[in-house]
């Protein structure tokens, strides 16, 4: 009987081979653990976890008390040293955490902020909700669809202007609701927020990405690039810890953002007091 750490393990794809399985199904290709057969060679390149990653990894895994609860950022941790969750990836994960890559996999296609494709140096995301759309989310997104397409062809959903993980490549996404209604419509790079924007800024900023500057956020931490961010998202943060944290804790609303407790400071207002003793429903028991 096989269990699932006897799962025959496929190994790393060539990198070309694996973007370009990225088609319209990428989700399911791009990291199915079914393999042609021959893919197993001896001639496997190094693996991309070195020595360090696997000691973050175990460090992870003991911060939980069931060491699978640590799967989320040790997902990121694979996208910082990789740049997207590749199949090589999901056995780390898998092994790691003594789960199957069937498990890991479905993580990893459920949750949109892993990539299953190679990402650019900086993912670009579009917020395309009810409310930035009725801004001009959407126009923001064709527009810039159409600036970093090649050939008269606009760039598609999660697609890479230049060469993934090249400096000045980005990753272009449409998002939906990046919890900043208040400032929109907005964008994020690598989720750095730059509110308040039309197509006009948003061609200016990606410019400058392209360029290898890093125009300031509207607010919260500098803009790095989104493998470092990876690093962090995973519980890793620069050695500096005093800089970066207050860059991070940093003033991070804006006026909008209060306006309505203002109005409410401004005229008075306050919601009515608790009662001390609210009775609790029944709770049927079955
Ligand atoms: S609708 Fe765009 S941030 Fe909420």
């Amino acid at each position: 009987m096989t269990t699932p750490s006897e799962t025959p393990r496929p190994g790393p794809r060539p990198a070309k081979q694996t973007f370009a399985a990225a088609g319209e199904d990428v989700d399911v290709m791009a990291i199915s653990p079914v393999q042609e057969e021959g893919m197993l060679t001896d001639d496997r390149p190094a693996s991309p976890f070195d020595d360090d990653i696997v000691a973050k990894a175990r460090e992870l895994a003991a911060r939980y008390p069931q060491s699978r609860s640590a799967l989320l950022p040790m997902l990121h941790l694979v996208q910082s040293v990789e740049g997207y969750v590749s199949q090589e990836g999901v056995a780390f994960c898998a092994d790691q955490l003594g789960l199957s890559e069937a498990e890991v996999s479905a993580v990893v296609t459920f949750y949109t902020m892993y990539k299953r494709r190679p990402c650019g140096e900086h993912l670009v995301s579009v917020c395309t909700n009810t409310l930035c759309a009725a801004l001009g989310g959407d126009a923001i997104y064709q527009r810039l669809q159409e600036h970093l397409g090649s050939d008269g062809k606009p760039l598609g959903h999660e697609e890479v202007a230049g060469t993934p993980g090249e400096p000045g490549s980005i990753m272009l996404e449409h998002a939906e609701c990046l919890a900043a209604c208040d400032l929109g419509p907005v964008l994020q790079v690598n989720y750095e927020y730059y509110d308040n924007q039309t197509p006009e800024k948003a061609v200016e900023l990606v410019d400058a990405l392209r360029r290898g500057e890093k125009p300031a956020p509207s607010r919260g931490a500098p803009l790095s690039d989104f493998k470092s961010v990876e690093r962090q998202l995973a519980g890793f943060f620069p050695e500096d810890t005093d800089a970066f944290r207050a860059d991070v804790d940093g003033p991070s609303q804006a006026v909008e953002t209060l306006r309505g407790a203002q109005l409410a400071a401004d005229r008075g207002w306050t919601a009515p007091a608790l009662p001390d003793d609210v009775p609790l429903p029944e709770v049927e028991h079955k």
